[in-house]
């Protein structure tokens, strides 16, 4: 956007580019995204166009589309597009990069103790085969410093360690990493590294080669708004060899793009019309945009936290488009604490998620464009309403 050009407006003034419920508080962009409409409008027509002629668009039309496709995401992540590959999920991206690797008995694959479940789990997989065992890097929470997550990420590598799978945002805990210095600190011992980025396009900005990750998953379908089931697997040249897709196919030994570009067939119209939600950032400010969904995070969190009397998770630079609010609740929770508080607040009108982080229940808040400060209070009403039934 050229610096005299005027800032979009924001909040409700583009609410109605979503199809978004107006009665329900929707705070919560960080799980599953939302779609706007005119992504949806492109992705249909890209249904419209495989299902008029299903013969010639998988031969003719796809292939090139997808590259297409490939080459405006990667310059959006700063990168080529002969070193991305579309997947499904991030989910689906780590399991082709984990269940690619070769481990022994007694090898050590390093997680974050506040690693995505899902990750974690095909992590578990892998090293499970293998007789390798998994180890924990203890994130210190509440309110981290940076140096002292590398310090963790640092203290947890052995001898032994064969990949470190490191989140850029975490899940639970909403806390934006100092990635470049995590994946810095295991480089200097020789360990290669796997970024679960679920949350990292269009909530931060990328420079995929800059941060030197060996590996990079990344989600479009929350923060770029894209179409569910557009993610991308960024691998750096000198590992796309023997790098393939969860499901074998076709394009077996034909290299690391043929092979993921074909599994099978599929609907691939998240990933055509990725372009359309590249577009749509842009035009509501981009890097403008992000700065302005942090500040809106954080002005939320407070807010709640005040309400609450309680604390936030993070400021300053590990603080990102979501925030963390303790919930003012005595003694332990449960898991099962934590899914009654999930299903109350969704009965009562809103989708802010809770998260045991620690011995203490947490709700976390998103912003994206379409909020504003007044969805914030309006949460703060429903949560106060359902912490004293509770
Ligand atoms: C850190 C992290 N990793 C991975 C995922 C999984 O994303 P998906 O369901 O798109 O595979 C999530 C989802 O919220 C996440 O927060």
């Amino acid at each position: 956007m050229p610096a005299s050009a005027p800032a979009p407006l924001l909040g409700r003034a583009v609410r109605h580019e979503w199809v978004l419920d107006p009665d329900f508080v929707s705070v919560n962009h960080g799980s599953f995204g939302a779609t706007p409409r005119v992504v949806l409008a492109a992705q249909q027509e890209w249904q419209r166009r495989m299902e008029s002629q299903p013969g010639r668009f998988f031969r003719a039309v796809l292939p090139d589309a997808l590259r297409h496709a490939a080459d405006r995401l990667a310059a959006f992540l700063g990168t080529d597009g002969k070193d991305v590959a579309f997947v499904e999920n991030t989910t689906v991206g780590c399991n082709a990069v984990l269940r690619s690797l070769r481990f022994a008995p007694g090898d050590e694959i390093l997680v974050l103790s506040h690693a995505y479940g899902a990750v974690r789990n095909a992590a578990r997989f892998v090293a499970a085969q293998a007789g390798a065992r998994i180890i924990e890097a203890a994130v210190p929470f509440p309110r981290p410093e940076p140096d002292a997550i590398v310090a963790a990420v640092a203290a947890a590598l052995t001898p032994r360690t064969r990949l470190a799978v490191l989140d850029h945002i975490t899940s639970g805990s909403a806390l934006v990493l100092p990635l470049h210095a995590m994946i810095a600190a295991c480089h200097a011992a020789g360990v290669p590294v796997l970024v679960d980025g679920a949350h990292g396009p269009g909530q931060v900005t990328l420079d995929l080669p800059a941060l030197g990750a060996d590996w990079y998953v990344g989600n479009c379908h929350k923060w770029l708004c894209a179409a569910k089931g557009c993610a991308f697997l960024w691998a750096s040249p000198q590992h796309q060899a023997g790098l393939h897709p969860v499901t074998i196919s076709h394009g077996l030994g034909d290299g690391f793009r043929a092979e993921f570009d074909w599994t099978g067939t599929r609907d691939c119209s998240a990933w055509l019309s990725v372009d359309v939600a590249i577009d749509f950032q842009a035009r509501l400010g981009d890097e403008a945009l992000r700065t302005r969904n942090r500040m809106l995070a954080a002005d939320a969190a407070s807010l709640l936290s005040r309400r609450l009397n309680t604390e936030v998770a993070a400021t300053g630079a590990l603080a990102g488009a979501m925030g963390l609010v303790r919930l003012p609740l005595s003694g332990p929770v449960t898991p099962q604490q934590s899914l009654d508080m999930r299903a109350r607040l969704l009965e009562a009108g809103t989708d802010a998620p809770t998260h045991i982080v620690g011995d203490a229940l947490w709700l976390r808040l998103s912003a994206h464009a379409y909020n504003e400060i007044e969805d914030y209070q309006r949460l703060g009403e429903i949560v106060a309403r359902v912490l004293r039934d509770v």
